[in-house]
C-alpha cells in the first residue's frame, strides 16, 4: 500500500505509557497505525524522538466577537492560524445572536464569517436574545447537526443573560438530543458587588475579581445543577475557575446529576496576583483569575479525572483595546488569548511536572471534547478511519513564551516569559500540512464546518 503520508517512529500516548508506531495517511484519513510500516508514501516524516498526538480540539473559542464596543481581535483566519501553531486542528466557536435574530440566521451568519478558517470548526449556538421565543427552533437546528447550545446566567446589562426559568425551558427542550453549555455566575451578586465597588471608587483590576467572586460561580453552578437534576438532563459548565465552583459541580455529580466540567489554562497557571501588576487590567477575563489554592484544586481535579475538558475561551484583545479599561475594571473588554498556548501549557505545567499523565492530557484536549460534542467518529483519537489531524511535538527543545513569536493578532500574551518544554514541528489537518516548523504552509487550506451528533450516553 502506498500512502499519501507516512509518519515513522512516532511516539504516541497509549493506554500504558508511550509507545512507538507508524501512521499511514490516505485520502485525509488515518489508514494504518502499526508498530512499523514499509517506507512507501509520497511524504515520509521521520518522527524519531517526537511525540505525535491527535489534533487537539479547543472546545471554547470566540473569534471576532463583539464585547464592550469593540471586537475580540482574532477573526477566524488569524485565530485559526494561531490554533494551528498550537496543535489545535478543530475549534468549537459560538454563534453571535444579534437582537431580533433567529438562531438559524445567527448560525448562517457565523458560518459566513468562518469562510477563511484554516482548521475544522463546529459551532455552539448561543441563545441570548429572547430565549423562550427560540425554543421551537431548537429541534430543527439539532436535526441539521448543531447540537450544542450555550446560555449565560450573567451579562444581564449586555442583554445576554437568561433567567433560571428560561434556562429550565431551554434545557428541557434540548435534553436527550443535544447539550446545553452554561457560563455560570450569579448575576445578582456580581451586579451588587460591582456597583458597590464602583460607588466607593474601587476601580482597579483586582476589583474585577472582587466583583465576580468564586461564590458567584458556585451559586450559579449549584442552581443550574439543581434544575438539571430535576429534569434528569445533562449540562456542560464552561470555564470553571474556582475550587468553590468545582465543588458545586462535583457535589451535583455525586448526587447523580449529569454534569460536564470544563476549565481553562488561565485558571491553572495564572492567579489573581496578575491584577496587581502595573498593567493588571490586561488580565481581565470573566470569570476572573482566582487564588493559587484555586489553581491547585483544579489541577487536583484534573489528576482525579473530575474535569472533562480543558479549553481556552480564546477571546484576545490588543493592549490598546485593553487600555480603555486601564482606570476602571468595568470598562475593560474581557477575555484573553489562549488557543496557541493551550497544549504547550498543559504539557509543560501538567505532564512535565507530573500533575497529570500524557493520557489524561489527550483525554481533556482531544478524546473528551470529541465525545461530548459528538465528533468522535472523526476526531479526538489516533485511530484507523479517523481524520488525519495530527501534530508532531519535539519534547527536547526548551522555549519561552513571547508575544512576538505567537501567531494571533494580540500584541501581548498573558503568559509572557513562561517556559515551554518542547516545540511544535508539524500540524496536519486531514492529511495536509498546515504548519511546518516556524512556517504556516496552509494558506490555501481551509477547514470544514462540522456538524455534530449528540452521543446517546453521558460519559
Ligand atoms: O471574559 C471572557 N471570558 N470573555 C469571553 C466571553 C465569555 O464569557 O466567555
Ligand atoms: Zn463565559
Ligand atoms: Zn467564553
Amino acid at each position: 500500500m502506498k500512502y499519501d503520508m507516512l509518519i515513522a517512529n512516532a511516539q504516541i500516548a497509549a493506554k500504558s505509557g508511550v509507545k512507538q508506531c507508524a501512521i499511514g495517511v490516505l485520502n485525509g484519513k488515518i489508514a494504518a497505525l502499526e508498530s512499523d510500516l514499509p517506507n512507501n508514501a509520497n511524504l515520509i516524516i521521520d518522527a524519531a524522538g517526537k511525540l505525535v498526538f491527535p489534533g487537539f480540539i479547543d472546545a471554547h473559542t470566540h473569534m471576532g466577537i463583539p464585547i464592550m464596543n469593540t471586537q475580540s481581535i482574532d477573526n477566524f483566519e488569524s485565530g485559526s492560524i494561531a490554533a494551528a501553531f498550537g496543535g489545535v486542528t478543530t475549534i468549537i466557536d459560538f454563534t453571535v445572536q444579534e437582537k431580533g435574530q433567529s438562531l438559524q440566521e445567527s448560525v448562517e451568519a457565523r458560518i459566513k464569517k468562518a469562510e477563511k478558517c484554516h482548521v475544522d470548526y463546529a459551532l455552539h449556538v448561543n441563545v441570548t436574545d429572547q430565549p423562550e421565543k427560540r425554543l421551537l427552533e431548537i429541534p430543527g437546528l439539532i436535526a441539521d447537526g448543531f447540537t450544542a447550545f450555550k446560555v449565560f446566567s450573567t451579562y444581564r446589562q449586555s442583554g445576554m443573560m437568561i433567567t433560571w426559568d428560561g434556562f429550565r425551558k431551554v434545557l428541557k427542550q434540548i435534553d436527550g438530543y443535544g447539550l446545553l453549555c452554561l457560563h455560570a455566575e450569579d448575576d445578582d451578586l456580581v451586579e451588587s458587588l460591582t456597583a458597590n465597588h464602583l460607588e466607593t471608587g474601587c476601580k482597579s483590576a483586582i476589583y474585577h475579581a472582587r466583583s465576580r467572586p468564586a461564590e458567584a460561580e458556585a451559586k450559579a453552578i449549584a442552581r443550574a445543577a439543581e434544575i438539571a437534576g430535576e429534569l434528569g438532563a445533562a449540562l456542560y459548565v464552561v470555564h470553571v475557575s474556582s475550587r468553590a465552583g468545582l465543588e458545586a459541580g462535583l457535589n451535583a455529580r455525586a448526587r447523580g446529576v449529569k454534569i460536564y466540567l470544563e476549565t481553562c489554562p488561565q485558571y491553572l497557571v495564572l492567579d489573581e496576583e496578575c491584577y496587581r501588576r502595573e498593567s493588571g487590567h490586561r488580565w481581565i477575563t470573566t470569570p476572573p483569575l482566582r487564588t493559587k489554592q484555586d489553581c491547585e484544586a483544579l489541577w487536583q481535579a484534573l489528576a482525579d479525572d473530575q474535569i472533562d475538558v480543558v479549553a481556552t475561551d480564546h477571546c484576545p484583545f490588543t493592549i490598546r483595546q485593553k487600555d480603555v479599561g486601564r482606570e476602571a475594571f468595568h470598562l475593560t473588554p474581557n477575555g484573553l488569548p489562549g488557543v496557541e498556548t493551550l497544549f504547550p501549557l498543559l504539557y509543560t505545567y501538567g505532564v512535565k511536572t507530573g500533575r497529570i499523565t500524557i493520557q489524561q492530557l489527550v483525554r481533556v484536549l482531544a478524546q473528551n471534547p470529541a465525545r461530548i460534542f459528538g465528533l468522535s467518529d472523526r476526531k479526538g483519537a489516533l485511530r484507523v478511519g479517523a481524520d488525519a489531524d495530527l501534530l508532531i511535538w519535539n519534547p527536547d527543545v526548551q522555549q519561552t513564551i513571547s508575544a512576538g513569536r505567537l501567531h494571533g493578532t494580540a500584541d501581548w500574551s498573558p503568559y509572557e516569559g513562561m517556559s515551554i518544554a518542547g516545540k511544535l514541528e508539524y500540524t496536519i489537518l486531514g492529511g495536509q500540512v498546515l504548519v511546518y516548523g516556524d512556517e504556516f504552509v496552509g494558506r490555501e487550506i481551509y477547514g470544514k464546518p462540522l456538524r455534530t451528533a449528540q452521543p446517546k450516553e453521558f460519559i
